[in-house]
C-alpha cells in the first residue's frame, strides 16, 4: 500500500475553513481494494501532534443494497483504542461512484435513501462528529471500515488531520486515564480499573527511570493491616535525587529532613497545604497542569496522578499496570491475572532503591503479609458504623460512593467520607 503525505493549506481544501493552520493529509494512494460485505484499510500516522480537526475523504464505487452501507473510522494509538465513529449509514440502493469528504463543518445530512451519492468530493457531515478525536495525539493506526451489504471497491481514501499548532512534534497529550492508590487500599490502573490488594509491605507504585529525559521518577507506598482492613500508611516520591516521604497527619520529610521547607523536587515545584487538621495535600507540579498529588487524611495516605500523559508515564511500571492498557504486567513483561499475585509482584526487591527513611518488616525476601482469611474479617463491618450512616456521609462521592462506604465502615471512621475524592 502506498502512503503519501502532503502538507497543504487547509483553506484550499474543499472549502473547509481552518484558518492559520496547516492540515496534514495522509493518503492511502490508489488502492482499488475489492470489498464484499466487509473491508477495511489502515493508514498509519507516525507524526505525533495534538489533533484539532479530523476530516476523512472517501472514494469508492459499487453497488449498495437496500438500507445498508456503514462507513466507520477507528483510531488506535500504541496504547489505546479510542474507538470508532460512524461516518455514514444507510446509503440506499445506490449504484455507481461516491467521492465525499466527511467533515464536521460540511453540509448537513447528505446521505439518506432519498439522496443521490455525493460524487464531487464535497464536504458533508459525518453521522457522528469527528471532533470526538480532537485533543488526542495523532500517532497510531487509522482504520476505515466499509461494511454490511456493500459490494464494491474502495478506490482510495485520505485522513486529513489539523494539528493544534504548526509544530508536528508537539508533545503527546493524554492517552490514558490517571492512576491512583487510595483508601483501603484501592488501586486504579492507567485504564481506569479499580482493584484491591491487601498485602502489608513496601510496594512499587510507579517506576519510570526514563521520566523527564532520564531524571527518573519512583513512587513507593507502604501498606499496613489494621483490624479488618489495610491502608497506605506512607508514600515516598523520588524525582531525580530528591525524595519526599509523606505519612500520617501530613508528617513529611524531604531528603530525610522533617518539615523541610518545600520548594522544588529536581526542577518541579512542590507545595504542601493543610486543608484541615485532619487533611494534608502535597502537590508536585509537572507542568501544563499535570500533577502528582499525595494526600493524608488522619493516618491514611493516598497518591494519584493528575493529567497523566505518555510523556511522563509511557514507560512506567508498577501497581498501576501498563500505561494506557492498564494490563497487570510483571517486571519481566508477562501479564498477571490475579490481583494478589500482581500486588506481590511489585513488592520492593532487595536490589531496588529504598526510598523510605526507616525499614519496616516485611522486606524482601520476606513476602507481603496477607490477611489471614481474605475478607472473612470483613463480615464484622458495620458494627461500629451503620451502613445507612456511611451511605449518607458518602453521598457526594459519585462513582466512588461504594468504595467510600466500604472504607468508612472498614475504618470505623465517618470522617473519612469528608475527605472528598481522597
Ligand atoms: C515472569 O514473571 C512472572 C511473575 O513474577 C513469573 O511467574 C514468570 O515465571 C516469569 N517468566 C519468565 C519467563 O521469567
Amino acid at each position: 500500500m502506498l502512503f503519501s503525505k502532503v502538507i497543504f493549506a487547509a483553506l484550499t481544501f474543499f472549502g473547509a475553513i481552518l484558518p492559520h493552520t496547516l492540515a496534514v493529509r495522509y493518503d492511502s494512494g490508489v488502492i482499488n481494494k475489492i470489498m464484499t460485505h466487509y473491508g477495511d484499510d489502515i493508514i498509519v500516522v507516525n507524526d505525533n501532534f495534538e489533533i484539532c480537526d479530523v476530516d476523512i475523504e472517501v472514494d469508492f464505487e459499487g453497488w449498495v443494497a437496500t438500507g445498508h452501507l456503514e462507513i466507520d473510522v477507528t483510531f488506535q494509538s500504541a496504547v489505546k483504542n479510542f474507538g470508532a465513529r460512524r461516518l455514514a449509514n444507510t446509503l440506499c440502493d445506490a449504484v455507481g461512484e461516491a467521492h465525499v469528504v466527511f467533515d464536521d463543518d460540511g453540509s448537513p445530512n447528505p446521505i439518506g435513501c432519498s439522496s443521490n451519492l455525493v460524487n464531487d468530493g464535497s464536504a458533508i457531515q459525518p453521522a457522528e462528529t469527528l471532533d470526538f478525536y480532537n485533543g488526542l495525539s495523532s500517532q497510531g493506526n487509522w482504520r476505515l471500515d466499509l461494511k454490511r451489504l456493500f459490494f464494491g471497491t474502495l478506490n482510495q481514501w485520505a485522513l486529513i488531520l489539523t494539528p493544534c499548532t504548526n509544530s508536528p512534534t508537539a508533545s503527546p497529550t493524554d492517552a490514558s486515564s490517571d492512576g491512583a492508590g487510595t483508601g483501603d487500599p484501592h488501586f486504579k490502573t492507567w485504564a481506569n480499573k479499580w482493584y484491591d490488594f491487601h498485602g502489608e509491605c513496601d510496594l512499587v507504585f510507579i517506576s519510570n527511570p526514563k521520566f523527564s529525559q532520564g531524571t527518573g521518577l519512583e513512587i513507593h507506598i507502604r501498606t499496613k493491616a489494621r483490624f479488618q482492613y489495610s491502608f497506605i500508611e506512607s508514600a515516598a516520591v523520588q524525582i531525580g535525587t530528591d525524595i519526599l516521604e509523606v505519612g500520617a497527619y501530613g508528617g513529611y520529610m524531604l531528603n530525610g529532613i522533617s518539615n523541610a521547607e518545600l520548594d522544588k523536587m529536581d526542577k518541579y515545584t512542590v507545595s504542601h497545604e493543610k486543608v484541615s487538621p485532619k487533611q494534608d495535600v502535597f502537590t508536585i507540579e509537572l507542568g501544563k497542569g499535570k500533577q502528582i498529588v499525595v494526600q493524608s487524611f488522619k493516618d491514611l495516605v493516598s497518591v494519584k496522578t493528575v493529567g497523566a500523559s505518555l510523556e511522563e508515564y509511557g514507560d512506567s511500571m508498577g501497581l498501576l499496570g501498563e500505561f494506557g492498557s492498564g494490563k497487570w504486567l510483571a517486571r519481566n513483561g508477562t501479564v498477571i491475572s490475579k490481583a494478589d499475585a500482581f500486588g506481590m509482584e511489585w513488592q520492593i526487591l532487595e536490589s531496588e532503591p529504598k526510598l523510605f527513611q526507616t525499614q519496616r518488616s516485611p522486606q524482601w525476601p520476606m513476602q507481603c503479609t496477607m490477611p489471614n482469611n481474605e475478607k472473612v474479617g470483613r463480615r464484622g463491618l458495620g458494627e461500629s458504623i451503620a451502613e445507612a450512616a456511611a451511605e449518607k456521609a458518602c453521598e457526594h462521592w459519585g462513582d466512588l460512593k461504594d468504595q467510600c462506604v466500604y472504607d468508612v465502615m472498614a475504618a470505623g471512621d465517618l470522617e473519612l467520607a469528608e475527605a472528598g475524592a481522597f
